[in-house]
């Protein structure tokens, strides 16, 4: 009994100063982490919105026509804008391919060449796509005629775009933005249901 306790209080004065060192160590790692996180919260704020991102600005459909056998044909001008808000630095886009589909079937592909934004500017793509005729399973067919009695059409439009983006004199970032939306349309008039499609977060 008496040489245990002896041993355990012997053991409890050698650990202390290495439990201090611990502390203090630990204490200086979580004041760091804090300073971190707080930087990049500033950081964030600071460049998030000079992110550069694309966006749906505008739509058409121009044509739309299934016939008896389920055979459809669609042209549609989708506007599609890359946005870089930043002042100093321009944004290299690349890789841009979204795809348009409608019941599940994909009816087009809008990809577009590389192409750079100069700083604090824009640039617009005028997507117009018609597309081969394209068979439908009876199920689409029916979903498709449903919508064009009740004068309103959905697509899905999905993909995404590389952006090159240069922080500051040495950094460069590289990033992708995405696009996932619906875009609607009445088709008796073709007329676009605006609403919002932007890879650009919030
Ligand atoms: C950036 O563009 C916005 C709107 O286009 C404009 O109001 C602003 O003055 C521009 N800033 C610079 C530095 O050119
Ligand atoms: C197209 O049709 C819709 C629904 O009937 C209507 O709300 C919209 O104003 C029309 N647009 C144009 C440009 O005629």
């Amino acid at each position: 009994m008496d040489p245990k306790t002896k041993f355990s209080t012997h053991r409890e004065r050698a650990t202390n100063p290495l439990v201090w060192c611990a502390a203090i160590i630990c204490t200086i790692l979580t004041v760091a982490v804090i300073i971190a996180g707080i930087v990049t919260f500033i950081g964030y704020l600071v460049i998030h919105p000079r992110v550069p991102y694309v966006s749906v600005m505008d739509a058409h459909l121009d044509h739309i026509q299934i016939d008896y056998a389920g055979i459809l044909e669609i042209q549609v001008t989708i506007l599609i804008r890359a946005q870089n808000g930043n002042e100093k630095a321009h944004a290299s886009f690349s890789d841009s391919s979204y795809s348009l589909s409608l019941n599940g079937e994909v009816v087009a592909q809008l990809v577009a060449p590389p192409f750079e934004v100069g700083k604090n500017s824009s640039v617009d793509f005028n997507y117009v796509v018609p597309s081969s005729p394209i068979p439908l399973r009876p199920d689409q067919a029916e979903d498709v005629d449903t919508g064009l009695k009740k004068d309103l059409i959905t697509f899905d439009l999905k993909g995404s775009t590389w952006v090159r983006w240069r922080i500051g004199h040495l950094a460069s970032v590289r990033f992708l933005c995405r696009l996932e939306c619906r875009l609607r349309f009445h088709p008796l008039n073709g007329t676009y249901i605006p609403s919002r499609c932007s890879s650009k977060a919030k």
